[in-house]
């Protein structure tokens, strides 16, 4: 390669140089940016806690659990457990998968499976097996009993928790009665 080529070679290398600050300057004669008064997308933030200061996880509004559960389906909640199947066997007396066996949970205690290796932290939630802690449960579980060995990130359909709830009622000798 001799001087010649090389020269030309910086030649173009400066040209395109210039013309790329040329074509920035250009554009930014041309485009003024215009900064928005208010936020395009305004995000509703409750100015203050509702008296009591509830959870966060209650404050939101799903109708209540007695109505979900009078419109439940049984069918479409054995449908949705195709998501838990991996993990909860439902047959009565059956052993425990990765997770307790469910048969006869809705109700009972909580940790309801003798012999299965709970985690503190469902054992340290209150209550039994309530339709009420059921439906917080599966909704996030790891909200609702923090540090859960359940890795499952919930259910966030109302319809499809109380659809599920509605289908564990049933694996029962002698399903609980609905709320009312
Ligand atoms: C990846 C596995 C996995 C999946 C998926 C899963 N679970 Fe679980 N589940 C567990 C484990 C493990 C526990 C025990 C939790 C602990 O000890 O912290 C548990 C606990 C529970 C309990 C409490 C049982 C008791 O005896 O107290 C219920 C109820 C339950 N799961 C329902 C469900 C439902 C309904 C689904 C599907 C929507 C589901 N789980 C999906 C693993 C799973």
């Amino acid at each position: 390669m001799n001087s010649f080529e090389l020269n030309k070679i910086a030649g173009a290398v400066l040209f395109c140089l210039l013309i790329i600050m040329g074509v920035s300057q250009v554009g930014n004669m041309l485009i003024h940016p215009k900064k928005l008064a208010e936020a395009a997308y305004k995000i509703d933030v409750p100015e203050e806690a509702p008296a009591g200061g509830a959870p966060a996880a209650v404050q939101e509004e799903d109708p209540p659990i007695a109505t979900l559960l009078a419109s439940a389906n049984v069918d479409a909640g054995k449908k949705a457990f195709g998501k838990c199947a991996s993990c909860h066997g439902v047959e009565k007396g059956g052993p425990a998968k990765v997770g307790p066996n469910l048969y006869n949970v809705v109700g009972g205690p909580k940790a309801h499976m003798a012999g299965f290796a709970y985690s503190d932290a469902i054992k340290k939630t209150e209550g039994e097996w309530t339709y009420e802690n059921l439906y917080h449960f599966l909704k996030n579980p790891k909200a609702y009993a923090p540090g859960t060995k359940m890795s499952f990130a919930g259910s966030k359909s109302a319809k499809e928790r109380a659809d599920l709830i509605a289908y564990l009622r049933s694996l029962s000798d002698s399903p609980k009665p609905l709320p009312n």
